[in-house]
């Protein structure tokens, strides 16, 4: 399986561009990280071990774009990725090498994903022979087409259409063409759906191998309560349960059983190494909070470089015990983002500086970008809440100049009070859309049209008063 076969940069970029305004820096920086990665792994061997990924730290205010840059990343690039907040590992508990869990996390993620792909293929295959077993269970009697005939008097299998578990009896001496015709009758059904409601009895298998390797490759409390929850199941015994469904949900079961058993799970842990190691990404964000500004003292400061250090090995290249193996992380590529407006970047250890070398800055975003923000976006926050409230039935409608209206507001609080970026349009937006909120139900059937005064009528008392702003917006 070729890992990552990827977009360009250019498709990258444009595909950004339909949920990020702006930015277009740190796009093109992501995108031509993204694209490095398949280029490498079109080199032969021995260059390619040579090609370190150039690590980013995208660097720009709060609120204009950074994590969310993150997020549609995640969602496009194929690979496995992993988001994590660096102020994670100063919280109490996390101590040391539990900073290698974001390496476990990702190899997770690749794993769940391989997985996934793996059993899409099988799953035709999982299907006919989920179907097998429930005409199995349907038909207790015709053992996959032996004939094999239990006592009973009924001549012709009926079809009952109550809901009573069915065990369809067939008499003795059937010949096995006649017991394959009942069979296929069955499916017939089964297939046409006129089944789906009816009871049956299902022995559903305990999954869940319980594992002890977790216990080698962590020390988190998290983790320890999963080894603990698994030793349970062991001492209480993995037993087979018997259950009563549907044949909808047996169906559901059975597929899921037979996926679990025609996967081979070695197979899915070396593709899924060979993903994250080859081109897995970690986005650690807010690594700006475990800057230290070098002229404090005290608990938080240590415990802050302490996370840096241990970071340090992970992004330059080590070996990391998971419960699948040993993860070699020199190829994976971080990302690292914050907003910087405390420390910067050189408070951070000077190592750790160097292991990112390319610096992307994200820019503050304007009052023409806001308007462009509130309307362009895939999932603009105009679109939200007209559909929102439209489940209501209520119809909202902007008008040009509102919006262009909003979005001068935004910035003017913005400018005046604290730069919190296109989150202000949140707040803004809330505020605006209060009192339609608060009585859609009542207003179902009505169109509301949301016009420059409506914006001047609800917003500006509120962005006017210094003091009521400062709270409200
Ligand atoms: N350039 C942009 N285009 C579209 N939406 C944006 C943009 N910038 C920010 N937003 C929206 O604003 C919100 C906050 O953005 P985001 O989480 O990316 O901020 P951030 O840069 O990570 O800030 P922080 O430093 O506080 O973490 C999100 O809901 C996001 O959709
Ligand atoms: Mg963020």
């Amino acid at each position: 399986m070729e890992p990552l076969d990827g977009m360009t940069p250019k498709e990258i970029v444009a595909e950004l561009d339909k949920y990020i305004i702006g930015q277009n820096k740190a796009k093109r920086a992501v995108a031509i990280a993204l694209r490095n990665r398949t280029r490498r792994l079109r080199l032969p061997e021995d260059s390619r071990d040579e090609i370190a990924p150039k690590n980013i730290l995208m660097i720009g205010p709060t609120g204009v774009g950074k994590t969310e840059i993150a997020r549609r990343l995640a969602k496009l690039c194929g690979a496995p990725f992993l988001k994590v907040e660096a102020t994670k590992y100063t919280e109490v508990g996390y101590v040391g090498r539990d900073v290698e869990s974001m390496v476990r996390d990702l190899m997770a993620v690749g794993f769940t994903m391989v997985k996934a792909e793996m059993q899409a293929n099988l799953r035709d295959e999982a299907e006919r022979r989920a179907e097998e077993q429930i005409l199995d269970i349907l038909l207790p009697g015709l053992r996959n087409g032996a004939g094999a005939a239990a006592t009973s008097q009924g001549t012709s299998p009926s079809f009952p259409t109550g809901n009573a578990p069915l065990a369809v009896m067939v008499p003795e001496g059937e010949t096995a063409g006649r017991a394959d015709h009942t069979r296929e009758k069955f499916r017939e059904m089964l297939r046409a759906g006129a089944l789906e409601e009816r009871t049956v009895e299902i022995t559903q298998q305990r999954t869940g191998m319980p594992s002890f390797e977790v216990f080698a490759g962590s020390s988190n409390l998290e983790d320890l309560e999963m080894s603990v929850a698994n030793i349970t199941n062991m001492i209480t015994g993995g037993k087979n349960k018997r259950r009563s469904v549907t044949v909808r949900e047996a169906r559901e079961i059975l597929v899921a059983e037979q996926l679990d058993k025609l996967v081979d799970q070695d197979k899915i842990v070396e593709e899924a190494r060979l993903r994250v190691e080859q081109s897995g990404i970690i986005f650690l964000d807010e690594i700006d909070k475990i800057a230290n500004r070098g002229d404090r003292g005290g608990g938080q400061d240590v415990s802050r470089e302490g996370v840096q250090r241990d970071i340090l090995p992970i992004v330059e290249g080590s070996n990391v015990n998971t419960k699948w193996g040993v993860v070699d992380t020199t190829h994976i590529l971080f990302i690292a983002a914050g907003a910087f407006n405390v420390s910067k970047p050189s408070d951070l250890i000077p190592e750790l500086q160097g292991r990112f070398p390319l610096r992307v800055e994200l820019e503050s975003l304007s009052e023409e970008d806001f308007r462009r923000i509130l309307l362009e976006p895939k999932n603009a926050l105009i679109t939200q809440y007209t559909q929102l409230l439209s489940t209501e039935g209520v119809n909202l409608e902007f008008d040009g100049e509102a919006i262009s209206r909003m979005s001068n507001l935004a910035a003017e609080v913005n400018s005046r009070m604290e730069n919190i970026g296109a989150r202000r349009l949140h707040t803004i937006m809330e505020m605006l859309l209060e009192d339609v909120s608060f009585s859609a139900s009542e207003l179902s059937g009505q169109t509301i049209k949301i016009t420059t005064s409506y914006v001047d009528e609800r917003l500006k008392g509120v962005v006017q008063d210094q003091d009521l702003s400062r709270y409200i917006l």
